[in-house]
């Protein structure tokens, strides 16, 4: 029999343009009368050379409600489109970077994955769709723009008749009129991948010699609940009590699903008062990451440059394949700068959005990079991974305590600074700013770039004791494809390497977001509090901003 298949007639719905990360929407709008449908077969219908005609499709998310309900669309539209086969994680759960694993692995055609990241879950909050593609990274802008087309002009989508609800918790293979669908246990993959790049012995010799290291790793009821369970506890032996909060849940228990002081806040008071040694947690759908522990705050650009600088001395993927380049977004601190001047490696500057390392890894020009915005990841797969970051400390931890014992995350870290210096680093948040105030704020800002730099406003004036050296607006080529991203954030760089960059945040829902990041150089002063380490540079942004003036506001809302 042949796959029996119906076309719905439909109309478009307004703003379905996919963001960075896929298209979010709050549950309410997916839940309307073809919303979610339209969308689907949009991807299906910009889907790239040679279409979905026998393609292969990995589907999974992050546990968040709705999830289940858009897989079992995903797979009706799909097989109507002409999948051959979908691979879907058990019960719809996917992490991200298991997703983009998944691809690589199997050497699927793409895949959809289903997350609103690190923005809260339930039936009153965020859904989201995802179109990866064949390299098992994120869509590049021509693909989400043919994708946006498609909504604008949808007639009809396509729904293959199958009857019931496809089984989502049955493991292997069901095999369709047409079309099959296979069942995958969602961690096994990627914990395969994961032994394979670190030493997982090392890190089990450490814990059975150090039995006072405190582990405690915290999923935020995100997806990697499962997969922090099997590798810290199943694979490394580290006690149950180690992981919080591991349980997936649909609205990840009310919580706001971010790694980072403010919302992992159960993690934060457990590893203080406990006095644990080492603190992780990783988002919603488990690409960032947040590491810490009672005495230290890794801040992400630092982590990312300490992995960079361990990574060829004692993770075996990095040894056996070398270290082909590091990068980091434009706003991250330039920490790892210093590690590629000292290794003789690449470097690259790359706009915010994990989607710019990409092609760089493609390349194989890439192999370590990261973003402030607590991403850290590397060329094994095309996402960010928060859990490879954690496991990549662990195994630095463990490989240090080798040659120093009782070395701690905090020693670690001043060891890394007395080679490199410390880049201070802190990031400022205005969130929901008057749009209007923040753009007039931004032009002002951009006012300052001339043409000749010598002209602009604020180059040689000095601010709080820092003299500025040259004003920008930051704009990338590409070095593999040369397309140019033009206004990705003002530069204040100042006469002593200092930076102040404004840039406003591609990611919030609400009004606008003004991110602030200050980075100041210390080659001799490791110790001192951030906060005070740069309070005359955030004097200094806030002086040349006029950001109060502008946006009303006296305080930011979120400092990380
Ligand atoms: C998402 C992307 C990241 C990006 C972050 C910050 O998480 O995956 O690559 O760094 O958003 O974006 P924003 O525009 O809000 O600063
Ligand atoms: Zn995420």
């Amino acid at each position: 029999m042949s796959l029996s298949v119906r076309s719905v007639a439909t109309t478009p719905f307004d703003g379905q343009k996919p963001g960075t990360s896929g298209l979010r929407k709050r549950v309410a709008v997916f839940q309307q009368e073809h919303y979610t449908e339209n969308f689907v077969q949009a991807i299906f219908t910009a889907m790239p050379a040679p279409g979905p005609k026998n393609a292969v499709l990995v589907v999974g998310g992050d546990g968040r409600y709705f999830v289940k309900d858009a897989v079992q669309k995903i797979v009706r539209i799909g097989a109507a489109n002409g999948i051959a086969k979908f691979i879907i994680g058990q019960n719809g759960i996917l992490s991200t970077p298991a997703a983009s694993a998944i691809v690589r692995k199997r050497q699927a055609d793409g895949g959809i994955i289903l997350t609103a990241s690190h923005n809260p879950g339930g039936p009153k909050n965020d859904f989201g769709i995802k179109y990866n593609m064949r390299n098992g990274g994120p869509a590049p802008e021509s693909v989400t723009d043919a994708i946006f087309a498609a909504t604008r002009s949808i007639s009809e989508y396509h729904m293959a008749d199958i009857g019931n609800d496809i089984d989502l918790a049955a493991l292997g293979t069901q095999k369709f009129d047409g079309f099959e669908v296979e069942i995958v246990d969602p961690v096994n993959d990627y914990v395969e991948l994961l032994k394979d790049i670190f030493d997982f012995d090392l890190i089990r010799q450490f814990r059975e010699k150090t039995p006072d290291f405190k582990l405690l790793f915290d999923a935020l009821n995100g997806v990697t609940g499962p997969y922090g369970r099997r590798i810290f506890v199943d694979e490394l032996g580290f006690s149950e009590s180690s992981l919080e909060q591991c349980e997936p849940l649909e609205d990840f228990g009310g919580g706001h699903p971010d790694p980072n002081l403010t919302y992992a806040y159960k993690l934060v008071e457990r590893v203080e008062k406990e006095a644990i040694s080492f603190g992780a947690a990783s988002d919603g759908d488990g690409d960032r990451n947040m590491v810490l522990s009672h005495d230290w705050f890794v801040t992400p650009s630092d982590s990312v440059a300490l992995i960079a600088h361990y990574a060829a001395e004692c993770i075996p993927y990095f040894k056996r394949s070398g270290v082909h380049g590091l990068a980091r977004s434009m706003p991250t601190s330039c920490a790892i700068d210093r590690v590629a001047a000292a290794k003789g490696l690449e470097v690259f500057e790359v706009p915010t959005g994990w989607k710019f390392f990409g092609n760089l890894m493609d390349a194989g020009r890439l192999s370590i990079c990261g973003e402030e915005s607590f991403g850290t990841g590397s060329d094994h797969i095309r996402e960010k991974d928060g859990i490879w970051a954690i496991v990549a400390w662990l195994n630095i931890i463990a490989h240090v305590n080798r040659s120093t014992p009782g070395a701690s995350v905090r020693s670690i870290m001043q060891d890394f600074y007395s080679i490199y210096g410390r880049n201070y680093f802190t990031r400022y948040d205005y969130e929901e700013v008057e749009s209007d105030g923040a753009a007039r704020m931004v032009d002002r800002l951009r006012s300052f770039i001339s043409e000749t730099e010598s002209d602009s406003g604020i180059v040689g004036k000095v601010f709080g004791g820092f003299t500025v050296a040259k004003v920008d607006d930051f704009e990338y080529t590409d070095p593999i494809d040369h397309s140019v991203s033009r206004r990705q954030g003002i530069r204040v760089i100042f006469d002593d390497s200092s930076r102040i960059i404004f840039r406003l945040s591609g990611t919030g829902s609400q009004g606008a977001t003004v991110r602030i990041y200050i980075e100041r150089f210390d080659p001799s002063s490791f110790d001192i509090d951030a906060q005070v380490a740069l309070k005359p540079l955030v004097d200094a942004a806030l002086e040349i901003s006029q950001l109060e003036q502008f946006t009303g506001r006296k305080e930011p809302t979120v400092i990380t």
